[in-house]
C-alpha cells in the first residue's frame, strides 16, 4: 500500500483512539453529584460564619477539562461590601468550624501568599479515591479564567477537550505535571494547547476570544476586575453562528503537530507564550532568565525558564514553577512523544499506550 495511504489510515486511527482513550477517564455523574453535595454542605457551614458568603467551584470541575477523581478547587466569595474579612483569619475560622462539624482532615495555610484551606476525605467504599479540596478566598480572577477556558472548549469540544484532556493524562503519567517538583501545572499545559490552537496553527482552530469585538471593532473592550482587564468574548451562541474555523485537521494530526512544534520550533530560551497576544519576547516582558550573579540568583533565574503569560494577570508567569531540569524533562517528553507518533507505528492504540507508559 502507498505510504501516504498508510499514514492517512494511521491518523484516522489515532483520532478514534484518542476519543476512546479519554472517554473512560471522564468523571462519572455519580462523582460529580457527590462533589456538588460536598460543596453545598461546606457552603451552608461557611454561611454561619458570614451570611453573604458563597462557595463556588472553579478549575477542572467546571472548565470541562476535568478527569475522574481530580481534586476540587473552591473559592469563597463575600458579597456584602461592608463585611470586613481578612483572608488569613477567615481561613482559620473556616478550619476550626469544619474540623468541628465534618469528617474532613483539615489543614489551614492562612499565611501563604494566597491563603487557602486544604481539606481531605479519606477513601471509603462510596468514594474509593476520597476527596481532596482546596478552598481559597475572594480569588475572582480564577473564576474568570475558568470561564475563559470553558468558552474555548465550547467552541470546538471534540478537538479542544480531547486534546487538553489527553495532554493532562499524558503529563500526569509522565510525571511532568507537578508544580511542586519543578514542572508545570495542568493550567499551564491547558494554556499551551490553547495558545497552539489560537496562535500557532494556521489556519487557526480557535479565535482569540480576548480580541474579538464584532460589534465595535475600533473600541478596546474593557471589563476591569482587581485592576485587570478580564474582557473576553463569551457569547457562545453568536460565535457558533458567526465564526467557524477553516482548519479541518483531525485531533490526531493536531496532537502530532503540537508535540512537533514544542519539540523543535518554539524558542523556549527567549519567547513567552501569551494566549492573549501571541508570541512575545521575554525581554519585552522583563522576564529574562539570565540574571546570573555568580550563581547567587539561581532562584530568580529559574523562575523564567518557561514563560506562559496568564490571560488576565499578565504580569504573572504561570510556568514560574518550572526549573531548568523541569524544562529539560518537559522538552525531552515532547521529543519522545513526537518520536513515538511519527515513527509510523501500526496501531494507534498501542502508540498511545506507549506514550503514556
Ligand atoms: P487538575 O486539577 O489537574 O484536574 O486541573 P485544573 O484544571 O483544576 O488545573 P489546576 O489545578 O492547575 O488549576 C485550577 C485553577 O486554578 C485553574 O483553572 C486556574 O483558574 C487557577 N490557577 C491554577 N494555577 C494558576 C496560576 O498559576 N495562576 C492563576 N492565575 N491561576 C491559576
Ligand atoms: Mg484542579
Amino acid at each position: 500500500m502507498h505510504p501516504g495511504v498508510l499514514h492517512r489510515r494511521f491518523l484516522n486511527d489515532l483520532s478514534t483512539s484518542l476519543f476512546s482513550f479519554v472517554l473512560p477517564l471522564l468523571p462519572t455523574s455519580e462523582e460529580l453529584n457527590v462533589k456538588e453535595e460536598v460543596r453545598g454542605l461546606i457552603e451552608k457551614l461557611i454561611k454561619t460564619l458570614e451570611p453573604s458568603a458563597r462557595l463556588l467551584s472553579f478549575g477542572s470541575s467546571c472548565n470541562s477539562f476535568g478527569l475522574r477523581n481530580s481534586d476540587m478547587d473552591l473559592v469563597v466569595l463575600i458579597d456584602d461590601p461592608n463585611a470586613t474579612i481578612e483572608p488569613g483569619n477567615f481561613v482559620e475560622s473556616m478550619a476550626s468550624l469544619l474540623e468541628r462539624e465534618t469528617n474532613f482532615n483539615v489543614k489551614p495555610l492562612p499565611r501563604a501568599r494566597i491563603p487557602i484551606l486544604k481539606l481531605e476525605l479519606a477513601p471509603s467504599p462510596a468514594l474509593p479515591f476520597g476527596i481532596a479540596c482546596d478552598i481559597g478566598i475572594e480569588n475572582r480572577l480564577a473564576i474568570e479564567n475558568t470561564r475563559l477556558l470553558l468558552t474555548y472548549a465550547t467552541i470546538d469540544p471534540a478537538r479542544v477537550r480531547t486534546l487538553v484532556l489527553f495532554l493532562k493524562v499524558w503529563s500526569k503519567r509522565r510525571r511532568i505535571n507537578s508544580p511542586y517538583r519543578g514542572t508545570l501545572s495542568s493550567y499551564g499545559f491547558t494554556l499551551m494547547v490553547l495558545y497552539y490552537l489560537v496562535h500557532v496553527k494556521q489556519p487557526p482552530v480557535l479565535p482569540n476570544l480576548q480580541r474579538i469585538m464584532p460589534m465595535r471593532p475600533m473600541e478596546e473592550e474593557e471589563v476591569m476586575l482587581e485592576g485587570r482587564n478580564v474582557y473576553f468574548f463569551d457569547d457562545v451562541e453568536t460565535l457558533r453562528r458567526e465564526w467557524s474555523s477553516v482548519n479541518f485537521e483531525s485531533v490526531g494530526e493536531l496532537l502530532i503537530d503540537f508535540f512537533r512544534f514544542f519539540s523543535h520550533d518554539f524558542q523556549f530560551n527567549n519567547s513567552v507564550l501569551s494566549l492573549r497576544a501571541g508570541q512575545l519576547t521575554k525581554e519585552s516582558k522583563g522576564w529574562v532568565n539570565d540574571i546570573d550573579v555568580g550563581g547567587l540568583n539561581e532562584m530568580a533565574r529559574d523562575r523564567n525558564r518557561l514563560c506562559i503569560e496568564d490571560p488576565f494577570e499578565i504580569s504573572y508567569n504561570v510556568a514560574r514553577t518550572v526549573t531548568k531540569d523541569g524544562l529539560y524533562t518537559i522538552r525531552g517528553e515532547f521529543m519522545r512523544a513526537t518520536r513515538i507518533l511519527t515513527q509510523r507505528p501500526d496501531r494507534a492504540v498501542l502508540a498511545l499506550a506507549e506514550l503514556c507508559r
